[in-house]
């Protein structure tokens, strides 16, 4: 089963996706999380996408496909959840492609609806492990102890440059521009299902889990 987590920044598509693979073995492909990975790694990619990402700023279409056309052709485990991508038109239609190419096709796209105000206080605290990527927050999702990793053990926990309000604002008009429209697409092609992404993270959960028991 292959699906798209659909939502603006901070609606809580990394924190479900990850579940997904916990918990159905799926495989997670966030176009964020790769992009954050070739500026680590410090590729010249990576190296290249470094500004806009701070700024809150789409990197181009041909980048972010690229990057998920190395990754369809490898493991296809309990099928792919795409995670941040597509954001633009032009991404959907290469997506559908790429899929078609590898003999796959998209069973469900579910998008989290969330007000804006709840986003500011999401992005503004958030923090993630380094070791292992685990997602948590200042108040509502804080570590068993502080500062160490539930899942991992690990003690470094990060910040994203982009996790500001003048970056967020930028990401949300982005969004609104030319990520929104993909609703319309989908739910032309019936594809879209809807999920309240206000609910607490176990709820959400479980609406995402009834949507892809009943495709
Ligand atoms: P990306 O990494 O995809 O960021 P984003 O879309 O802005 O989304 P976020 O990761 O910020 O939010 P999320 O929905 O995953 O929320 P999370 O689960 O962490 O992209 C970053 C940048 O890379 C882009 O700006 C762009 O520059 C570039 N990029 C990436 N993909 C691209 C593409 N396809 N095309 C072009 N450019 C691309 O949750 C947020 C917080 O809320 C956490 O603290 C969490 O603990 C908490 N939380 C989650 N769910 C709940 C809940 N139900 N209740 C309470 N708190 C919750
Ligand atoms: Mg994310």
């Amino acid at each position: 089963m292959n699906i798209i987590l659909l939502g603006p920044p901070g609606a809580g598509k990394g924190t479900q996706a990850r579940r997904l693979v916990e918990e159905r073995g799926m495989i997670q492909l966030s176009t964020g999380d790769m992009l954050r990975e070739a500026r680590t790694s410090g590729t010249e990619m990576g190296r290249k996408v470094a500004d806009i990402m701070d700024r809150g700023e789409l990197v181009t279409d041909e980048i972010v496909i690229g990057l998920i056309e190395e990754k369809l052709t490898g493991e296809q485990g309990g099928g792919f959840i795409f995670d941040g991508f597509p954001r633009t038109l032009g991404q959907a239609d290469a997506l559908g492609e790429l899929l078609g190419r590898v003999g796959q096709s998209l069973d469900a796209v579910i998008e989290m609806q969330v007000d804006d105000e709840a986003l500011v206080r999401r992005i503004t605290g958030r923090f993630t492990c380094g070791g292992c990527g685990e997602v948590y927050h200042d108040e509502t999702r804080r570590p068993a102890k502080d500062g160490v990793c539930d899942v991992c053990g690990s003690t470094d926990m990060k910040r994203r440059a982009d996790d500001n309000e003048d970056s967020l604002r930028t990401r949300l008009l982005e969004y609104y521009k030319k990520t929104s429209p993909l609703i319309g697409y989908y739910y032309a092609k019936g594809q879209l299902e809807t999920v309240d992404g206000l609910a607490e993270i176990d709820e959400v959960a479980a609406a995402i889990a009834a949507v892809l028991d009943a495709r």
